[in-house]
């Protein structure tokens, strides 16, 4: 499916979730490296600006500044350990944030939306790598399957909307994002920055490191920076309505064993480190493919993960009185 949504009048960007991780990213790659064009108005949303589970909230917010273009960021989301204990807040906080989205835009006209799946959303039962066509072939995994269901909804509804429509709301479909302004809360955090915290804390009170679950799990990781690089090329010349995976290669996955030592070598820690293995290691990997991204974009160049962690890190050391953990 084939949409450009694309007009020649300047933009006018509405970024929901623009305070978070991926949205900090965006608003740097904007503001500091020239990613906005002459005549566009970017303008980012955090949650205080509008709850965007209720829906007059929502409308109200869209009225208020009349986006041509959307870039739809904003989620609950969280770690492994927070998806298995709240699934049904995932399933329904997310549910209402991305339809009040999706209908406000719709209702104040906008040209395209690009929203924001997730490849932990394919299903558990899988063939590998995975690509975009997959997402539908199966139950998530179970650790997760609020999240991933509310999720996968958004490619349902923009392939509606397209059907009925004829708009271009589309979704980039991220690997595991790290970078500055993550959360890096140990309980509910992702898995990286919450080793990364975990570290910074071992290193500072002299104790060893404890990694929870085996280290054996794979993942890609994307930088949030190279994310947001994507996400302004997708917004401005991606013509499709199906989700496009933005990830590294798939000789780029690493162990979380592989990334734990990374950060340890990254934060200079000299102490010990132990597997927990009582604690859940969750999907043993998600390997995804990024061919499609490829044949779109063959020289793009992603930030090589030990010098994005390093940059990571480096940001929480600085920021560690106000970063969220
Ligand atoms: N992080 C990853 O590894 C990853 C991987 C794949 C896909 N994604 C997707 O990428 C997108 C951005 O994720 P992120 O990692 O940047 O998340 P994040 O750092 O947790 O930020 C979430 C953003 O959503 C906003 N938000 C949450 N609930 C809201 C509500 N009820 N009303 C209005 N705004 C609300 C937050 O606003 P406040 O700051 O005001 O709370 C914040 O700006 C999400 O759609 C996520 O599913 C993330």
């Amino acid at each position: 499916m084939s949409s450009q949504g694309q007009s020649s009048a300047p933009m006018r960007v509405l970024v929901t979730g623009g305070s978070g991780l991926v949205g900090q990213a965006i608003r740097r790659v904007v503001k500091e490296e020239g990613g906005a064009k002459e005549g566009e108005e970017w303008i980012f949303l955090s949650s205080k600006d509008a709850n965007l589970i209720n829906k007059e909230e929502t409308l109200a917010v869209f009225k208020k500044h009349r986006p041509t273009h959307v870039i739809h960021l904003a989620a609950m989301v969280g770690g492994l350990f927070k998806n298995m204990k709240c699934n049904l807040d995932f399933l329904r906080n997310n549910i209402y944030i991305n339809d009040n989205v999706l209908q406000a835009a719709h209702e104040v006209g906008v040209v395209k939306v690009v929203s924001c799946l997730s490849t932990c959303i394919f299903p558990d039962k899988t063939t590998y790598p995975i690509d975009e066509t997959m997402i539908h072939n199966g139950p998530p995994h179970d650790s997760n399957f609020g999240y991933a269901y509310a999720k996968r909804m958004i490619d349902v509804h923009n392939r509606a909307y397209f059907q009925q429509h004829g708009g271009c709301y589309t979704a980039v479909i991220p690997t595991n994002v790290f970078g500055p302004h993550d959360n890096f809360s140990i309980e509910d955090g992702h898995v990286l920055p919450g080793l990364i915290h975990k570290t910074y804390i071992a290193q500072k009170e002299g104790k060893p490191l404890t990694v929870w679950g085996s280290g054996n799990p794979r993942r890609q990781f994307i930088y949030s920076l190279d994310l947001a690089r994507l996400f302004l090329w997708v917004l401005r010349e991606y013509p499709e309505v199906d989700p496009i995976i933005l990830s590294v290669g798939e000789e780029d996955e690493v162990s979380i064993k592989e990334a734990a030592e990374a950060v340890v070598e990254s934060l200079g820690f000299k102490g010990q480190v132990v597997y927990d293995t009582s604690k859940a290691d969750g999907q043993f990997k998600k390997t995804a493919s990024n061919a499609k991204l490829h044949r779109y974009l063959p020289d793009f160049k992603f930030t090589p993960f030990k010098e994005a962690l390093k940059e990571t890190c480096d940001w929480f050391v600085a920021n560690y009185e106000t970063a969220r953990k």
